[in-house]
């Protein structure tokens, strides 16, 4: 299956950290980028931000200067849906709410040229039931990459049970095509990363509450003995507590309420203080000029 031509519009629907990741690469791939977000000035920031990052890796030597200006000027900021007519491809990156990702994809459908792809990078929630409200539920696709997204080659391409199989092979061969490494997986809670992922955090966060050991301790375990790139409280902070709590109350309904995925009040609490991690400057570590030390 071929991928989506360079040509192709790719809109980025939400210019958080992974909107912006997700717009980085598809235009470092040589599609025009379109940029909306709801936070007037998110997808202006989130374009200086790479931007910026394209600057460092000219002074790297890890890009042209040319390619480097080139992939800047392929990023545009719109301030309406209705700017994204033309897009080959929609990726929707906003806040992990079923309603809102619905509600976003319904208006979407009656914007959007017949043959686009509408992509979620859903971490946790059933593309099946994002796609259910749709008139044409075929064409809506998981395509859910990791974060930072430039520098995370795993992408999961998620076929909810009504996703068109040329859909998924489009999406995964697109996804080859930007530099990553998909793979195919099923509508299932958490899909494949997101679901093993669970125990890592909630034994992790057990072990914090019982007092076995710090933040800081139990990261430096799994990762400089166990071999995992982050401990869990460092890889927490980074995906941000908002997102990954919504991810566990998602899979811990999905499964019924199964007690191996209930969430813990240690995250409940971290989402209720707004500590959310890295992006607000404190999470289990506090961050910022320099400073990284354990916060809680
Ligand atoms: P974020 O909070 O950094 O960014 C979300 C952005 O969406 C915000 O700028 C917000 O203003 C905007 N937004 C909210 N509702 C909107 C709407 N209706 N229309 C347009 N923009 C809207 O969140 P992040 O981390 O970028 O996550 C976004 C999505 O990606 C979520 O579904 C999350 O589960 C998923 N995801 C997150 C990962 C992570 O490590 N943070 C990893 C993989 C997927």
């Amino acid at each position: 299956m071929e991928a989506l031509p360079k040509q192709s519009i790719v809109a980025v629907i939400g210019s958080g950290a992974m909107g912006a990741g997700i717009a980085q690469v598809a235009a470092s791939a040589g599609h025009q980028v379109l940029l909306f977000d709801t936070r007037p000035d998110a997808a202006d920031k989130a374009i200086a931000g790479i931007k910026a990052t394209y600057a460092k890796l000219v002074d790297k030597g890890r890009m042209g200067a040319a390619e480097a200006d080139l992939a800047g000027e392929r990023l545009t900021r719109i301030g309406s849906l209705q700017e994204a007519s033309q897009a080959a491809l929609v990726v929707e990156a906003i806040v992990e709410n079923l309603d809102a990702k619905r509600a976003l994809f319904t208006e979407l459908e009656g914007i959007v040229v017949e043959d686009c792809i509408l992509a979620t990078n859903t971490s946790s929630i059933s593309v099946t039931a994002i796609a259910a409200p749709l008139r044409h539920p075929e064409r809506l696709v998981g395509m859910h990459f990791f974060n930072p997204v430039p520098l995370m080659a795993l992408v999961e391409v998620i076929s909810g049970i009504a996703t068109d199989k040329t859909v998924a092979d489009v999406t995964y061969a697109t996804a080859q095509a930007w530099g990553k490494n998909p793979v195919h997986a099923k509508s299932t809670p958490g899909f494949i990363v997101n679901r093993v992922a669970r125990p890592y955090y909630a034994e992790s966060l057990r072990l914090l509450l019982e007092q076995a050991g710090d933040p800081a301790t139990i990261d430096a375990i799994l990762r400089d003995c166990g071999g995992f790139r982050m401990g869990p409280f460092e890889l927490m902070d980074l995906i941000g507590h908002d997102v990954n709590f919504s991810v566990t109350n998602s899979v811990y309904d999905a499964y019924f309420g199964d007690p191996r995925f209930t969430p813990s009040i240690l995250q409940q609490e971290l989402v209720n203080a707004g500590f959310l991690g890295r992006k607000t400057g404190r999470g289990f570590y506090r961050y910022g000029e320099g400073v990284e030390k354990p916060a809680v």
